[in-house]
């Protein structure tokens, strides 16, 4: 771990990241890259540079990718990894983590969230303001879970797919890769296609 933590990324979703990350009290210094020049602080922090300008701080800083679309996401987090940086994750205190839970590089667990036993969640994804994801559950890589989520037990979200605002999903039910839910849905059954699905339950959007 470094002294200096670089988030790249100074939009609204970066300085909910920025504030987890003051919160651990992990780094001595946080600081922004961000491809906006007109940007040139947010929440106080100062943005340093472009993206492009991470590999020059490669020695000195730890990484965090804080950009909500998840496949630009994947590709700037892999291209990290690949580089060889150092790509951390970030939990807010307020957590609660239950027993046999694991969790990829690149993912941030945001305030009021619960993780109960024996789940799995991917590398680069955002678990969201006061979701629950009860025992059990694979969340693959780079899948968004919106703030307010609710998954039941045994629930599986395939790599890439967005879980929008207050959906509630039933126990034991699979959600492909590439899927996005719409906000406030239900999910009963098990989506194999991917694609938009809104509603109570879902239906596939046009
Ligand atoms: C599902 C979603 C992605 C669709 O976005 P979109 O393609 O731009 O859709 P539109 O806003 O053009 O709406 C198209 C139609 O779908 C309906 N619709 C859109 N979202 C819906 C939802 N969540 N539930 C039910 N119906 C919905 C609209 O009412 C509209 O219906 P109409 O044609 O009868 O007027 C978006 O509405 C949504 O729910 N996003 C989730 C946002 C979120 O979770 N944000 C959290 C970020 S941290």
């Amino acid at each position: 771990m470094k002294d200096k933590l670089i988030i790249i990324g100074a939009s609204g979703h970066g300085k909910v990241v920025a504030d987890i990350a003051i919160k651990m009290n992990k780094w001595q210094s946080i600081a922004f890259l961000d491809d906006d020049e007109s940007i040139k602080t947010s929440m106080g922090l100062v943005v340093i540079g472009k993206t492009a300008d991470a590999f020059t701080y490669k020695d000195n800083a730890d990484f965090f990718v804080a950009i909500g679309t998840n496949d630009t996401r994947e590709r700037l987090q892999e291209k990290l990894i690949d580089e060889g940086l150092n790509v951390v994750t970030l939990i807010h205190p307020s957590v609660i983590i239950g027993i046999d839970v694991e969790i990829g590089i690149g993912t941030v667990i945001m305030a009021g969230v619960v993780i109960n036993s024996s789940s799995r969640i991917g590398k680069g994804c955002i678990i969201n303001t006061s979701s629950s994801l009860d025992h059990d559950n694979i969340i693959e890589d780079y899948v968004h879970i919106s703030p307010g989520v609710n998954l039941a037990g045994t629930v599986k979200v395939g790599k890439g797919s967005w879980i929008g605002i207050g959906s509630t999903v039933s126990n034991n039910v699979n959600i492909c890769n590439g899927c996005k839910v719409g906000a406030g849905a239900v999910l009963v059954k098990d989506i194999t296609e991917p694609g938009t699905y809104v509603g109570v339950p879902v239906r596939k959007k046009d």
